[in-house]
Protein backbone atom coordinates (compact mmCIF):
# COMPACT_ATOMS: atom_id res chain seq x y z
CA UNK A 1 0.00 0.00 0.00
CA UNK A 2 1.05 3.32 -0.89
CA UNK A 3 1.93 5.50 1.67
CA UNK A 4 0.82 9.33 0.60
CA UNK A 5 -1.31 10.78 -2.05
CA UNK A 6 -0.76 14.19 -2.61
CA UNK A 7 -4.58 15.44 -4.05
CA UNK A 8 -4.64 18.85 -5.89
CA UNK A 9 -7.70 20.03 -6.74
CA UNK A 10 -7.39 21.75 -10.46
CA UNK A 11 -9.70 23.99 -12.12
CA UNK A 12 -7.71 26.60 -15.09
CA UNK A 13 -4.15 25.98 -13.10
CA UNK A 14 -2.39 24.63 -16.10
CA UNK A 15 0.32 27.53 -15.78
CA UNK A 16 0.38 26.45 -12.14
CA UNK A 17 0.27 22.70 -12.36
CA UNK A 18 3.63 21.67 -13.77
CA UNK A 19 5.98 23.90 -11.29
CA UNK A 20 3.64 22.70 -8.20
CA UNK A 21 4.97 19.32 -9.77
CA UNK A 22 8.16 19.82 -9.67
CA UNK A 23 8.61 21.03 -6.48
CA UNK A 24 6.87 18.54 -4.97
CA UNK A 25 9.16 15.56 -6.35
CA UNK A 26 12.05 17.39 -5.06
CA UNK A 27 10.03 17.82 -1.05
CA UNK A 28 9.00 14.21 -1.24
CA UNK A 29 11.77 12.47 -3.04
CA UNK A 30 12.61 10.05 -0.15
CA UNK A 31 8.56 9.39 0.43
CA UNK A 32 6.10 6.94 -1.40
CA UNK A 33 3.85 9.07 -2.91
CA UNK A 34 1.22 9.66 -5.83
CA UNK A 35 0.09 13.16 -7.14
CA UNK A 36 -3.18 12.96 -7.99
CA UNK A 37 -4.80 15.87 -10.00
CA UNK A 38 -8.61 15.86 -10.06
CA UNK A 39 -9.43 18.46 -12.64
CA UNK A 40 -12.86 19.63 -13.30
CA UNK A 41 -12.39 19.90 -17.08
CA UNK A 42 -10.91 23.01 -16.93
CA UNK A 43 -11.16 25.28 -20.37
CA UNK A 44 -7.79 25.74 -20.36
CA UNK A 45 -6.85 21.99 -20.49
CA UNK A 46 -5.12 21.79 -17.25
CA UNK A 47 -5.86 17.77 -17.58
CA UNK A 48 -4.50 17.78 -20.62
CA UNK A 49 -0.68 19.05 -19.36
CA UNK A 50 -1.27 16.68 -16.12
CA UNK A 51 -1.61 13.47 -18.07
CA UNK A 52 1.28 15.09 -20.51
CA UNK A 53 3.49 14.84 -17.05
CA UNK A 54 1.89 11.43 -16.61
CA UNK A 55 2.69 10.09 -19.57
CA UNK A 56 6.42 10.18 -18.08
CA UNK A 57 6.23 9.95 -14.24
CA UNK A 58 4.20 7.07 -13.43
CA UNK A 59 3.52 9.16 -9.68
CA UNK A 60 1.74 11.70 -11.74
CA UNK A 61 -2.23 10.46 -12.13
CA UNK A 62 -5.28 12.75 -13.39
CA UNK A 63 -9.14 12.11 -13.07
CA UNK A 64 -10.79 14.12 -15.44
CA UNK A 65 -14.22 15.18 -13.88
CA UNK A 66 -16.91 16.12 -16.74
CA UNK A 67 -20.23 16.11 -14.74
CA UNK A 68 -19.24 17.58 -11.41
CA UNK A 69 -17.92 20.72 -10.13
CA UNK A 70 -16.63 22.14 -6.76
CA UNK A 71 -13.65 21.93 -4.79
CA UNK A 72 -14.78 19.61 -1.84
CA UNK A 73 -16.10 17.34 -4.07
CA UNK A 74 -12.99 17.11 -6.24
CA UNK A 75 -11.06 16.65 -3.20
CA UNK A 76 -13.07 13.52 -1.75
CA UNK A 77 -13.19 12.53 -5.38
CA UNK A 78 -9.77 12.28 -5.08
CA UNK A 79 -9.54 10.39 -1.68
CA UNK A 80 -12.39 7.71 -3.15
CA UNK A 81 -9.78 6.95 -6.04
CA UNK A 82 -7.11 6.10 -3.68
CA UNK A 83 -5.98 3.56 -1.67
CA UNK A 84 -3.00 5.35 0.10
CA UNK A 85 -2.76 5.20 3.88
CA UNK A 86 -2.39 9.13 4.34
CA UNK A 87 -4.37 12.26 1.91
CA UNK A 88 -2.82 15.46 1.66
CA UNK A 89 -4.90 18.15 0.24
CA UNK A 90 -3.45 21.19 -1.16
CA UNK A 91 -3.81 24.14 -3.55
CA UNK A 92 -2.50 23.83 -7.24
CA UNK A 93 -2.37 27.51 -7.36
CA UNK A 94 1.02 27.54 -5.48
CA UNK A 95 -0.38 29.82 -2.62
CA UNK A 96 0.39 26.53 -0.14
CA UNK A 97 3.84 25.98 0.79
CA UNK A 98 5.45 22.26 0.00
CA UNK A 99 8.58 22.67 2.43
CA UNK A 100 5.71 21.85 5.22
CA UNK A 101 4.44 18.11 4.04
CA UNK A 102 6.62 16.65 5.44
CA UNK A 103 6.10 17.71 9.05
CA UNK A 104 2.45 17.24 8.40
CA UNK A 105 2.85 13.74 6.98
CA UNK A 106 4.92 13.00 10.23
CA UNK A 107 2.30 14.71 12.48
CA UNK A 108 -0.30 11.77 10.97
CA UNK A 109 2.39 9.12 10.68
CA UNK A 110 4.62 9.32 13.46
CA UNK A 111 3.27 11.57 16.24
CA UNK A 112 0.10 10.26 16.49
CA UNK A 113 -2.47 13.08 15.51
CA UNK A 114 -5.42 11.92 13.45
CA UNK A 115 -5.02 15.17 10.67
CA UNK A 116 -2.51 17.74 10.13
CA UNK A 117 -3.34 21.13 8.68
CA UNK A 118 -1.00 23.60 6.93
CA UNK A 119 -2.45 26.51 9.22
CA UNK A 120 -1.62 30.61 8.74
CA UNK A 121 -2.39 31.35 11.76
CA UNK A 122 -0.42 29.10 14.08
CA UNK A 123 3.03 29.67 15.22
CA UNK A 124 4.84 30.42 12.54
CA UNK A 125 1.99 30.50 9.70
CA UNK A 126 1.26 33.70 8.33
CA UNK A 127 -1.25 35.45 5.89
CA UNK A 128 1.23 36.46 3.71
CA UNK A 129 0.04 39.30 1.37
CA UNK A 130 -3.74 38.10 1.63
CA UNK A 131 -5.79 41.20 0.47
CA UNK A 132 -7.52 43.00 3.54
CA UNK A 133 -10.95 41.71 2.00
CA UNK A 134 -9.96 37.86 1.97
CA UNK A 135 -8.12 38.05 5.25
CA UNK A 136 -11.84 39.67 6.26
CA UNK A 137 -13.79 37.12 4.87
CA UNK A 138 -11.20 34.65 5.80
CA UNK A 139 -12.11 35.92 9.29
CA UNK A 140 -15.48 35.88 9.34
CA UNK A 141 -16.02 32.55 8.34
CA UNK A 142 -13.37 30.91 11.22
CA UNK A 143 -15.83 32.95 14.05
CA UNK A 144 -18.95 31.62 12.40
CA UNK A 145 -17.52 28.28 12.47
CA UNK A 146 -16.08 28.66 16.15
CA UNK A 147 -19.14 30.27 17.08
CA UNK A 148 -21.22 27.57 15.79
CA UNK A 149 -19.45 24.20 16.25
CA UNK A 150 -16.71 22.70 18.33
CA UNK A 151 -13.65 23.64 16.61
CA UNK A 152 -10.63 24.49 18.29
CA UNK A 153 -8.58 24.35 15.10
CA UNK A 154 -6.92 28.64 14.47
CA UNK A 155 -7.13 28.05 10.37
CA UNK A 156 -10.10 25.56 9.80
CA UNK A 157 -10.59 27.28 6.69
CA UNK A 158 -7.45 26.50 5.52
CA UNK A 159 -7.43 23.69 1.95
CA UNK A 160 -4.21 22.76 2.98
CA UNK A 161 -4.37 19.37 5.55
CA UNK A 162 -3.27 15.69 5.77
CA UNK A 163 -5.35 13.10 6.81
CA UNK A 164 -5.45 9.44 7.18
CA UNK A 165 -7.66 7.37 4.82
CA UNK A 166 -9.00 5.87 8.72
CA UNK A 167 -10.47 9.17 9.31
CA UNK A 168 -11.73 9.27 5.51
CA UNK A 169 -13.64 6.42 5.80
CA UNK A 170 -15.73 7.76 8.79
CA UNK A 171 -16.26 10.97 7.60
CA UNK A 172 -16.84 10.02 3.49
CA UNK A 173 -20.55 9.21 3.99
CA UNK A 174 -21.42 12.27 6.16
CA UNK A 175 -19.63 15.15 4.09
CA UNK A 176 -21.36 17.40 2.39
CA UNK A 177 -19.01 18.22 -0.59
CA UNK A 178 -20.74 21.37 -1.43
CA UNK A 179 -18.07 24.89 -1.83
CA UNK A 180 -14.76 25.02 -0.46
CA UNK A 181 -14.92 23.92 3.28
CA UNK A 182 -13.57 20.55 3.43
CA UNK A 183 -11.18 20.73 6.13
CA UNK A 184 -13.86 22.31 8.05
CA UNK A 185 -16.45 18.98 6.64
CA UNK A 186 -13.85 16.66 8.48
CA UNK A 187 -13.61 18.76 11.93
CA UNK A 188 -17.77 18.96 12.08
CA UNK A 189 -18.91 15.31 10.95
CA UNK A 190 -15.87 13.78 12.85
CA UNK A 191 -15.90 14.39 17.09
CA UNK A 192 -12.63 14.36 18.85
CA UNK A 193 -9.83 14.63 16.03
CA UNK A 194 -6.38 15.24 17.26
CA UNK A 195 -5.08 18.00 15.29
CA UNK A 196 -1.90 19.30 14.73
CA UNK A 197 -1.39 22.83 12.95
CA UNK A 198 1.60 23.07 11.44
CA UNK A 199 2.27 26.85 10.40
CA UNK A 200 3.53 28.26 7.07
CA UNK A 201 3.44 31.15 4.84
CA UNK A 202 0.08 31.98 2.46
CA UNK A 203 1.97 32.93 -0.80
CA UNK A 204 0.11 34.80 -3.76
CA UNK A 205 -0.80 33.75 -6.40
CA UNK A 206 1.06 34.23 -9.39
CA UNK A 207 -0.56 32.39 -12.63
CA UNK A 208 -4.50 31.97 -13.02
CA UNK A 209 -7.69 33.70 -10.79
CA UNK A 210 -9.45 32.56 -7.47
CA UNK A 211 -12.46 30.49 -7.87
CA UNK A 212 -13.77 32.14 -4.30
CA UNK A 213 -17.27 33.83 -5.37
CA UNK A 214 -20.50 35.07 -3.91
CA UNK A 215 -22.06 31.46 -4.42
CA UNK A 216 -19.05 29.62 -2.45
CA UNK A 217 -19.73 31.67 0.41
CA UNK A 218 -23.46 31.65 0.88
CA UNK A 219 -22.99 27.78 -0.04
CA UNK A 220 -20.25 28.26 3.18
CA UNK A 221 -23.34 29.56 5.51
CA UNK A 222 -25.59 27.01 4.15
CA UNK A 223 -23.33 23.88 5.29
CA UNK A 224 -22.51 25.92 8.62
CA UNK A 225 -26.40 25.35 9.16
CA UNK A 226 -26.53 21.93 8.01
CA UNK A 227 -23.33 21.16 10.28
CA UNK A 228 -24.59 22.56 13.40
CA UNK A 229 -28.59 22.47 12.78
CA UNK A 230 -29.13 19.95 10.01
CA UNK A 231 -30.51 17.32 12.03
CA UNK A 232 -33.27 19.96 12.67
CA UNK A 233 -34.54 21.74 9.88
CA UNK A 234 -33.24 22.10 6.19
CA UNK A 235 -30.92 24.80 5.44
CA UNK A 236 -32.81 25.84 3.15
CA UNK A 237 -35.89 26.18 4.79
CA UNK A 238 -33.81 28.32 7.20
CA UNK A 239 -32.83 30.66 4.35
CA UNK A 240 -36.26 30.99 2.96
CA UNK A 241 -37.71 32.17 6.35
CA UNK A 242 -35.15 34.71 6.76
CA UNK A 243 -35.60 36.06 3.30
CA UNK A 244 -39.49 36.21 4.66
CA UNK A 245 -38.63 38.25 7.73
CA UNK A 246 -36.65 40.55 5.68
CA UNK A 247 -40.15 40.98 3.54
CA UNK A 248 -41.99 41.35 6.31
CA UNK A 249 -39.60 44.69 7.08
CA UNK A 250 -40.22 46.21 3.94
CA UNK A 251 -44.00 45.86 3.97
CA UNK A 252 -43.82 47.92 7.63
CA UNK A 253 -41.40 50.14 6.19
CA UNK A 254 -43.32 50.87 3.15
CA UNK A 255 -46.86 51.29 4.56
CA UNK A 256 -45.46 53.62 7.04
CA UNK A 257 -43.91 55.46 4.46
CA UNK A 258 -46.83 55.39 2.56
CA UNK A 259 -49.38 56.25 5.10
CA UNK A 260 -47.31 59.02 5.96
CA UNK A 261 -47.44 60.42 3.01
CA UNK A 262 -50.99 60.29 2.74
CA UNK A 263 -51.47 57.57 0.12
CA UNK A 264 -55.31 57.79 -1.18
CA UNK A 265 -57.42 54.55 -0.54
CA UNK A 266 -58.26 51.92 -3.68
CA UNK A 267 -61.46 53.59 -4.58
CA UNK A 268 -63.13 52.89 -7.57
CA UNK A 269 -60.88 50.37 -9.13
CA UNK A 270 -61.65 47.29 -6.66
CA UNK A 271 -65.04 46.40 -5.74
CA UNK A 272 -65.98 45.75 -2.19
CA UNK A 273 -64.49 45.40 0.22
CA UNK A 274 -61.17 45.64 -1.28
CA UNK A 275 -61.87 49.16 -2.04
CA UNK A 276 -61.10 50.12 1.29
CA UNK A 277 -57.71 49.29 1.22
CA UNK A 278 -55.09 51.81 1.22
CA UNK A 279 -52.92 52.14 -1.72
CA UNK A 280 -49.89 51.88 0.58
CA UNK A 281 -50.79 48.16 0.97
CA UNK A 282 -51.18 47.28 -2.39
CA UNK A 283 -47.56 48.94 -2.42
CA UNK A 284 -46.03 47.48 0.37
CA UNK A 285 -47.11 44.00 -0.62
CA UNK A 286 -46.09 44.60 -4.22
CA UNK A 287 -42.36 45.37 -2.94
CA UNK A 288 -42.15 42.59 -0.37
CA UNK A 289 -42.83 40.04 -2.87
CA UNK A 290 -40.58 41.65 -5.45
CA UNK A 291 -37.94 41.35 -2.32
CA UNK A 292 -38.39 38.14 -1.14
CA UNK A 293 -38.40 36.94 -5.32
CA UNK A 294 -34.77 38.41 -5.58
CA UNK A 295 -33.10 37.35 -2.26
CA UNK A 296 -34.77 33.54 -2.86
CA UNK A 297 -33.52 33.72 -6.26
CA UNK A 298 -30.07 34.56 -5.72
CA UNK A 299 -29.39 33.07 -1.96
CA UNK A 300 -31.63 30.40 -0.89
CA UNK A 301 -32.43 28.73 -3.94
CA UNK A 302 -29.35 29.49 -5.80
CA UNK A 303 -28.48 26.02 -7.85
CA UNK A 304 -32.03 26.07 -9.37
CA UNK A 305 -31.98 30.05 -10.04
CA UNK A 306 -33.78 31.53 -12.67
CA UNK A 307 -31.55 33.81 -15.51
CA UNK A 308 -32.86 36.18 -17.93
CA UNK A 309 -36.29 35.46 -19.43
CA UNK A 310 -37.14 32.84 -16.74
CA UNK A 311 -36.54 35.37 -14.39
CA UNK A 312 -40.06 36.46 -15.95
CA UNK A 313 -41.88 33.38 -15.35
CA UNK A 314 -40.30 32.78 -12.06
CA UNK A 315 -41.50 36.26 -10.62
CA UNK A 316 -45.03 35.46 -12.21
CA UNK A 317 -45.18 31.84 -10.29
CA UNK A 318 -43.79 33.56 -7.30
CA UNK A 319 -46.15 36.22 -7.03
CA UNK A 320 -49.22 33.81 -7.70
CA UNK A 321 -48.31 31.90 -4.96
CA UNK A 322 -47.93 34.64 -2.57
CA UNK A 323 -51.39 35.80 -3.61
CA UNK A 324 -52.13 32.16 -2.58
CA UNK A 325 -50.39 32.34 0.16
CA UNK A 326 -52.13 35.58 1.44
CA UNK A 327 -55.30 33.83 0.58
CA UNK A 328 -54.38 30.83 2.80
CA UNK A 329 -52.70 33.42 5.86
CA UNK A 330 -56.09 35.35 5.88
CA UNK A 331 -58.66 31.95 5.63
CA UNK A 332 -56.38 30.49 8.67
CA UNK A 333 -56.91 33.44 10.37
CA UNK A 334 -60.20 33.92 10.01
CA UNK A 335 -61.60 30.27 10.67
CA UNK A 336 -59.68 30.35 13.95
CA UNK A 337 -61.36 33.59 14.93
CA UNK A 338 -64.66 31.74 14.02
CA UNK A 339 -64.14 28.69 16.46
CA UNK A 340 -62.85 31.10 18.99
CA UNK A 341 -60.49 28.71 20.22
CA UNK A 342 -57.50 31.55 20.91
CA UNK A 343 -59.69 34.79 19.93
CA UNK A 344 -62.45 36.01 18.63
CA UNK A 345 -60.60 38.18 15.86
CA UNK A 346 -58.74 37.16 13.17
CA UNK A 347 -56.10 40.05 13.59
CA UNK A 348 -55.27 39.19 17.15
CA UNK A 349 -51.64 38.26 17.74
CA UNK A 350 -52.48 34.19 17.90
CA UNK A 351 -54.39 33.97 15.40
CA UNK A 352 -52.61 36.17 13.00
CA UNK A 353 -49.46 34.00 14.09
CA UNK A 354 -51.22 30.21 13.01
CA UNK A 355 -52.22 31.87 9.79
CA UNK A 356 -48.69 33.02 8.89
CA UNK A 357 -46.60 30.16 10.29
CA UNK A 358 -49.31 27.61 8.29
CA UNK A 359 -48.39 30.25 4.71
CA UNK A 360 -44.92 30.10 5.12
CA UNK A 361 -45.17 26.23 5.25
CA UNK A 362 -47.37 25.72 2.19
CA UNK A 363 -45.56 28.09 0.53
CA UNK A 364 -42.04 26.70 0.77
CA UNK A 365 -43.90 23.73 -0.52
CA UNK A 366 -45.36 25.42 -3.55
CA UNK A 367 -42.58 27.33 -4.17
CA UNK A 368 -40.17 24.13 -4.28
CA UNK A 369 -42.05 22.05 -6.38
CA UNK A 370 -43.20 24.92 -8.97
CA UNK A 371 -41.00 28.39 -8.97
CA UNK A 372 -37.39 27.13 -8.29
CA UNK A 373 -38.64 23.15 -9.42
CA UNK A 374 -35.25 20.99 -10.15
CA UNK A 375 -35.22 20.74 -13.42
CA UNK A 376 -33.75 17.82 -15.06
CA UNK A 377 -30.71 17.85 -17.11
N1 LIG B 1 -11.48 20.41 -9.33
C1 LIG B 1 -11.81 21.63 -8.92
N2 LIG B 1 -13.08 22.08 -9.08
N3 LIG B 1 -10.88 22.43 -8.35
C2 LIG B 1 -11.23 23.66 -7.96
C3 LIG B 1 -12.53 24.17 -8.10
C4 LIG B 1 -13.50 23.32 -8.72
O1 LIG B 1 -14.67 23.68 -8.89
N4 LIG B 1 -12.56 25.45 -7.59
C5 LIG B 1 -11.31 25.69 -7.17
N5 LIG B 1 -10.49 24.63 -7.40
C6 LIG B 1 -9.08 24.50 -7.11
C7 LIG B 1 -8.22 25.60 -7.68
O2 LIG B 1 -7.82 25.33 -8.99
C8 LIG B 1 -7.08 25.62 -6.70
O3 LIG B 1 -6.13 24.64 -6.99
C9 LIG B 1 -7.73 25.29 -5.38
O4 LIG B 1 -8.92 24.57 -5.70
C10 LIG B 1 -8.07 26.53 -4.53
O5 LIG B 1 -8.91 27.37 -5.31
P1 LIG B 1 -8.73 28.97 -5.29
O6 LIG B 1 -9.79 29.51 -6.19
O7 LIG B 1 -7.33 29.36 -5.53
O8 LIG B 1 -9.14 29.25 -3.79
P2 LIG B 1 -8.67 30.44 -2.87
O9 LIG B 1 -7.20 30.62 -2.92
O10 LIG B 1 -9.52 31.62 -3.15
O11 LIG B 1 -9.09 29.82 -1.45
C11 LIG B 1 -8.16 29.11 -0.70
O12 LIG B 1 -8.12 29.66 0.56
C12 LIG B 1 -9.32 29.54 1.31
C13 LIG B 1 -9.18 30.18 2.65
O13 LIG B 1 -8.87 31.49 2.56
C14 LIG B 1 -8.53 27.63 -0.62
O14 LIG B 1 -7.45 26.92 -0.02
C15 LIG B 1 -9.76 27.37 0.20
O15 LIG B 1 -9.89 25.96 0.44
C16 LIG B 1 -9.63 28.07 1.51
O16 LIG B 1 -10.86 27.95 2.22
MN1 LIG C 1 -5.85 30.11 -4.29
Amino acid sequence: MRLLTVVLPTYNESKNIPILIERLTKVLAKIDYEILVVDDNSPDKTYEVVDQIGSKNSRVRCIRRIHERGLSSAVMTGMASSSAKFYAVMDADLQHDEAILPGLLKAVNEEGFDLAVGSRAAEDGSFGEFSRLRRFISWTATMLAKMLLPVNVKDPMSGYFMVSREIFQQAEEKINPLGFKILLEFLGRVPGLKVKEVGYTFRNRVHGETKLSGSVIRNYIVALMDLRFGHLVSPIFVLYCLVGASGIIVYIVTVAIGDSLGMPLIRDVWPAPFNALPSSWLLGFGLSVTNNYVWNNYITFHERRHKSLALLAGFATFFLISLIGLLIQTSVSYLLAATGLFATHAGSGINRAIGITVAVITNYYLNLNFTWRKTRR
